[in-house]
């Protein structure tokens, strides 16, 4: 995209959004325009699902290649009709738990929806989220809406609404800003198009509180064939400083070495800093306590990683989050934007 065009923010409070200024994103929304609006796990960039053209704009805004499919956000049952061509049982079961809320679950999509949205595929990911200015938005507007996370590709995920302006400022026409997300990553996404029901992408909704409503559940891609969840390339979510996993043991070196070599570090923990001695060596520039409960550490993960990216630094030291399941979605966070892959 070559010409810069103006964006907008309008501030909506997150718990009752002003009518008039979700009216008039909804409008824009109708008249084939891109919309960027705060959801309960994280910004989304949305466009009307059934406008072939307004969705090719969010793949060319973020960059975005046009294999890897967007989820369909939806306000209710009604809206849902037309955008999946079957509703299983599990399917049922799943939102009756979850909905509205952070999961995404992947059916046959109905031939309405076009193409582009689901990269030519026959499976369509869904997701009813919410947020009260997502809820008032997708009312509003009266179409489903198509939404990827509102950041250029490759980049971390935005929780605020200037994450937002500073990946896509001059490329979209609106920001809604609703505050900061609550939730803080992006949806658990699962598959229920295979013979088994598959996780492909752990979230806030957790593999336990699944297995609690539909019992087993496979995890991550299939062997072979092309990829369920193309989204799912290694390198994802990061930041353009340099970021390295460490071991907590391992802490208080790599922060010594970084700064014997001259490097302004960053570093973000989990586990308590005054258990150990590291945050009293002033060998590290920026200094970010997430927390030990896994919930509070997601709401606050990509905002600490945004925060020390803009702080021009040389690294980024981030502690190895515990063990355990209810960490996964961190873990797989971390691991991608740690990644150097492609
Ligand atoms: O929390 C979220 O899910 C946020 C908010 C805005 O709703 N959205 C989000 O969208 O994270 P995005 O585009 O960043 O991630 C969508 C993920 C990708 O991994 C994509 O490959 C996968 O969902 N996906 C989309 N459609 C799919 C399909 N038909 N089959 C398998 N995976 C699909
Ligand atoms: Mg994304």
């Amino acid at each position: 995209m070559d010409h810069l065009i103006t964006t907008e923010t309008l501030i909506v409070d997150q718990v009752a959004p002003d009518i008039h200024v979700i009216t008039l994103a909804a409008n824009l929304i109708r008249r084939g325009q891109l919309v960027a609006f705060p959801t309960e796990t994280v910004y989304g960039l949305g466009a009307n699902a059934w406008d072939a053209v307004a969705v090719q704009r969010i793949f060319a805004a973020k960059g975005r290649p046009g294999s890897n499919p967007l989820i369909v956000h939806v306000a209710d049952p009604v809206q849902l009709l037309n955008v999946v061509r079957e509703w299983p049982e599990t399917a049922e079961r799943l939102a009756a738990r979850f909905w509205p809320g952070p999961l995404t679950l992947v059916l046959p999509k109905s031939s309405t929806i076009p193409d582009v949205v689901t990269a030519g595929g026959p499976t369509v990911a869904v997701r009813c989220p919410n947020h009260p200015v997502a809820r008032a938005l997708l009312t509003s507007a009266a179409v489903p809406i198509a939404a990827p996370s509102a950041n250029r590709s490759m980049e971390l995920s935005p929780t605020r609404a200037e994450h937002v302006l500073r990946s896509l400022g001059g490329r979209i026409p609106l920001i809604l800003d609703g505050g900061s997300c609550p939730g803080g990553i992006e949806s658990t996404v699962v598959d229920l198009t295979g013979e088994r029901v598959r996780l492909l992408r752990p979230g806030l909704i957790s593999i336990a509180m699944l297995q609690e409503i539909i019992g087993s559940i496979e995890v991550g891609q299939q062997g072979d064939g092309p990829a369920r969840s193309p989204g799912q390339m290694v390198r994802h979510y990061s930041p353009r400083t340099v970021m390295r996993l460490v071991p907590t043991d391992s802490l208080a070196r790599a922060c010594r070495d970084a700064g014997g070599a001259g490097l302004q570090v960053g570093m973000i923990r989990f586990s308590n800093p005054h258990a150990s001695t590291v945050s009293s060596e002033p060998t590290f520039a920026r200094f970010i306590h997430l927390s030990c409960d896994p919930g509070l550490a997601a709401t606050r993960l990509y905002d600490a990683l945004h925060e020390l990216d803009q702080s021009q630094l040389d690294l980024i030291l981030v502690e190895i989050p515990p063990e355990g399941p209810e960490w996964t979605a961190i873990q797989d966070r971390l691991a991608r934007a740690a990644s150097q892959a492609p």
